[in-house]
């Protein structure tokens, strides 16, 4: 659709930038924290680990009061869960607690509204040996935790996310750590530990709707919109089957409380499907969210089969890419698209998919939307007078955001906006070489230097526009 009048972004819209605990805090082993997952992963060793990360741990006054500089309205955090329960369940850890209350405490000094998500990928290590998502009783420990964080910050916290990136962890599982290595049958392991986490989610909404009647919660899963690679019937049918399984199975069972009916398919022909109950099917029907966060980074492109143009695969470790998660040649295949160009990454870049997946997501649901992570990871670089001018991703984020008005105009209900990342950080299996921020962090993959903070051209850019409600995506940018 093309408007005579663009509409402007909402009055109060929620201007943001976002993180996550065990990319940004380091301070892994400190003030009684647990291990998580990702202390126990194997990662690249040429790569930066997660120990010390940006170390926002012990910077947490100059951080926010550089989001504050920055104009954030919104500021979206995890809390590792296993900073506030090492154990994952029983003995709370004061010190953990006392962190995340001088977070909220400094975010809300500076107005800036807490945006918190409950789990971002970084299970506790001591529910993992239990059998992590595997095991029914991680669906109890994770109720106990989100009361907890419901108890302890729910008086300032008035919009919550449960679980990052769910249908990451499931298509994506041997990679973010939620399968141990070499589990046998993983795929129906993964679908099983899927239904497990929906009803952690649908416990811990509950809890919210219950305990804080004037909060909101949401999922944050990642939704792209996926292209047929050709208008073949049978490319659009493949599209369209993977569409189902990458984005919808999460979002109608975390909405609508039902499985989506081409992903139970799906799951049945392979022989994945979940044992369920009725009474959990009838819990996940009241489980609802308030709104629907989402993270987007590009679109998908499939065709019914591999017989041209097919997407490469890279090596697991390195070349991931987002969309080649969850991948079955034998339903669909993933494929080249000739319209977009890659970032160095060789992630395409999609902002009218952007618009087209808000668009999508909103006809499906109806629910207010926030997106909570979109941006560019790049090698940047520390120029003379400690610059970085990373104009490459001003362009990025210039052009979703162009999209994201266009789908408000489109009608899309949306509330807020967080972009990949407020401050650089650690990316989930490609280094700090692979920067996101706002502000640099100075530090190398090995090489902690002074971990000095600078502002990019992008945080001036981005200043302008928060400023003029994103009337201005172009700006003056004086750096
Ligand atoms: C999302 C995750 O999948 O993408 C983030 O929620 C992640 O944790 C981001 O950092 C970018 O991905 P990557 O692999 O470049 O770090």
């Amino acid at each position: 659709m093309k408007h005579q009048r663009i509409k402007p972004f909402p009055q109060g819209f929620l201007w943001g930038a976002s993180t996550s605990a065990y990319q940004v805090e380091g301070a892994w082993n400190e003030d009684g924290k647990g291990p998580s997952v990702i202390d126990k992963a194997i990662f690249d060793a040429e790569l930066s680990d997660f120990k010390v990360t940006s170390d926002h741990y012990h910077h947490l006054e100059q951080d926010v009061a550089l989001f504050a500089e920055l104009g954030l309205k919104t500021y979206r955090f995890s809390i590792s869960w296993a900073r506030l329960f090492p154990q994952g369940n029983g003995e709370i850890n004061p010190k953990g607690a006392a962190f995340y209350q001088r977070l909220i405490d400094l975010l809300c000094q500076h107005k800036i509204e807490p945006l918190v998500t409950l789990y971002h990928f970084d299970l506790p290590w001591a529910l993992q040996e239990k059998g992590g998502w595997s095991n029914r009783e991680t669906i109890d420990a994770f109720e106990r935790y989100s009361r907890t964080a419901f108890e302890l910050y729910g008086d300032r916290v008035n919009y919550w996310l449960t679980i990052n990136e769910q249908n990451m962890m499931i298509l994506k599982g041997e990679v973010i750590g939620t399968l141990p290595p070499g589990t046998p049958d993983p795929q129906k392991v993964l679908y099983q530990q899927n239904h497990h986490m929906m009803l952690a989610q649908a416990k811990a909404m509950i809890a919210c709707h219950e305990m804080l009647p004037h909060a909101k919660i949401g999922p944050a899963p990642n939704i792209s919109c996926v292209y047929p690679a050709s208008a073949r019937p049978e490319d659009v049918l493949a599209a369209n089957n993977f569409s189902a399984i990458r984005n919808w199975l999460y979002l109608d069972l975390g909405c609508y409380g039902v499985y989506n009916a081409v992903a139970w398919s799906f799951m049945e022909e392979k022989g994945y499907l979940p044992q369920i109950t009725d009474e959990e099917m009838a819990l996940l029907r009241r489980g609802k969210p308030d709104f629907i966060a989402f993270n987007y980074y590009a679109s998908a492109t499939v065709g019914a089969d591999e017989s041209t143009n097919v997407r490469e695969h890279g090596e697991p470790s390195k070349a991931v890419d987002q969309q080649l998660a969850g991948i079955d040649t034998s339903v669909y295949a993933g494929m080249n698209n000739p319209y977009l160009k890659r970032n160095q990454f060789n992630w395409y870049i999609d902002p009218v998919g952007f618009r087209i997946t808000a668009r999508e997501i909103y006809e499906r649901y109806r629910l207010p939307m926030i997106v909570t992570e979109n941006g560019l990871g790049a090698f940047d670089k520390l120029e003379a007078g400690n610059k970085v001018y990373d104009d490459y991703r001003i362009h990025y984020l210039r052009q979703h955001l162009e999209q994201l008005q266009l789908a408000v105009s489109d009608g899309v209900e949306m509330f807020g906006y967080c972009p990949w990342s407020a401050i650089d950080l650690v990316s989930t299996h490609q280094g700090i070489g692979k920067r996101y921020g706002f502000i640099y962090v100075n530090r190398d993959e090995k090489d902690l230097k002074d971990l000095a903070r600078f502002k990019k051209k992008s945080f001036v850019w981005y200043q302008h526009v928060i400023q003029s409600n994103g009337a201005n995506l172009d700006p003056q940018v004086e750096y």
